[in-house]
């Protein structure tokens, strides 16, 4: 199958698209079949057989692999988590600061990673806040002026859900390495999208949920610590977490030695029916592959870019290839838009700046045609109306 075929054969996976234009993954993305079709088989299992734990908690560990291969990290890398927020709230807590130290964040960034970090406050460590013009990518000079001697961590979204700029991970990542600065980096918007590859980006500590770009409904998250990274100790422990687990499930106040690998940030049990759902998830979007993905919504991007410049319709983020990747925030007043959308069966989202476009791997060229035509109405009626009121 060429690339054109494998996305057409995925777009069959998410029949939301014969009921709707669907352009709202960057909130979530619909159920595919194949995940649909995992969750029912683990359900059928708990239901039939009152579920055969061991088999599921092995699954368990075929999803680690996938999802470590998937970012070119180690299986002993990733642990899974709730969300986004747990995540990030994980790296908060685990990163050694005393009062005085420093964190870096981007100012109007996603709010769960800005209050992991301003939590730290009553510790007396110093949050701030570098500016960033909503058309512009974050990179490496962004963070310089804001960094000295007391800085210990840089973090920021991959890319971003209010405008869609896809930051510029790569100097950023290096100049942390200069610096001996962690880099933790929110890859909820990226992942599943855009190539993500924690190795090359020098990324130290990566937090993600997996209802958007790896397609599983809400309620799991996955997380990367860069091996060796041995200070970075977990704020909440239990069993799973602990290097040498009691077996007689007692526990030892004389042996609190943590786990050297992720799982020592996991506690307690972990989501098993999503953790199915992400193994089908991750081959479904293999099968076309995240290059090729982004190949597509970038050319999705740039159709729809095309469009707007016809409509006199303005972007919020920036224009540039390199710079954006599915999220598109058009400069339209939501109060006007939104219901407009809704009444020709367009799914968007309200966004501080406008009206937020996102577009998963089963969008296609009609898809922003379609929508292209319906702010073309939009704006005719507009017109009429303010004829009208002349009149
Ligand atoms: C950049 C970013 N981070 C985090 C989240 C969500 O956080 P969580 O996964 O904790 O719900 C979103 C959107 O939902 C997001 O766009």
């Amino acid at each position: 199958m060429n690339a054109t075929e494998k996305l057409a054969a995925v777009r069959s996976q998410f029949p939301v698209t014969k009921r709707m234009v669907y352009l709202d993954s960057a909130f979530q993305t619909p159920l595919s079949t194949n995940v649909r079709t995992a969750l029912e088989e683990f359900y059928a299992e708990g239901h039939e057989t009152a579920g055969p734990k061991s088999v599921w908690l092995r699954r368990v560990e075929r999803t680690r692999e996938q999802v470590a291969r998937f970012l070119n990290a180690a299986p002993n890398e990733i642990a899974f988590t709730k969300n986004t927020s747990e995540g990030l709230n994980i790296a908060a807590n685990a990163v050694p600061l005393t009062a005085g130290d420093n964190v870096v964040l981007i100012e109007g960034d996603h709010p769960n990673n800005a209050y992991a970090w301003l939590n730290l406050k009553r510790k007396g460590v110093e949050v701030r806040f570098a500016r960033l013009a909503d058309t512009e990518v974050a990179t490496a000079a962004t963070f310089a002026s804001y960094i000295d001697e007391r800085t210990r961590v840089v973090t920021l979204s991959h890319v971003t859900f209010h405008a869609g700029q896809v930051h510029e991970l790569g100097s950023i990542g290096r100049l942390c390495k200069e610096r001996g600065i962690y880099f933790v980096v929110d890859a909820m918007q990226s992942v599943g999208v855009v190539p993500v590859d924690v190795k090359a980006l020098g990324i130290s500590v990566l937090a993600a949920g997996t209802h958007k770009g790896l397609l599983v409904p809400q309620g799991l998250g996955i997380l990367y610590v860069q091996d060796g990274l041995t200070e970075l100790q977990p704020a909440y422990l239990a069993m799973s977490s602990m290097a040498r687990p009691p077996a007689d499930y007692i526990a030892r106040p004389d042996d609190m030695e943590t786990r050297h690998d992720a799982c020592r940030f996991e506690f307690g049990n972990v989501n098993l029916p999503d953790l199915h759902a992400l193994s089908a998830a991750i081959e479904l979007i293999e099968s076309v592959g995240v290059p090729e993905i982004q190949r597509h919504v970038l050319a999705l991007g740039d159709r729809l870019i095309g469009r707007l410049d016809r409509l006199g319709v303005e972007l919020v983020g920036p224009r540039e290839r390199g710079q954006r990747s599915h999220i598109y925030v058009l400069a339209l007043p939501v109060q006007k838009w939104a219901d407009h959308f809704a009444r020709n069966q367009v799914r968007v989202s309200p966004e501080r700046g406008g009206i937020r476009i996102s577009f998963g791997m089963f969008n296609t060229v009609d898809d922003v045609d379609r929508l292209a035509d319906v702010i073309r109405d939009g704006l005719k009626e507009e017109t009429s109306n303010a004829m009208a009121h002349v009149d």
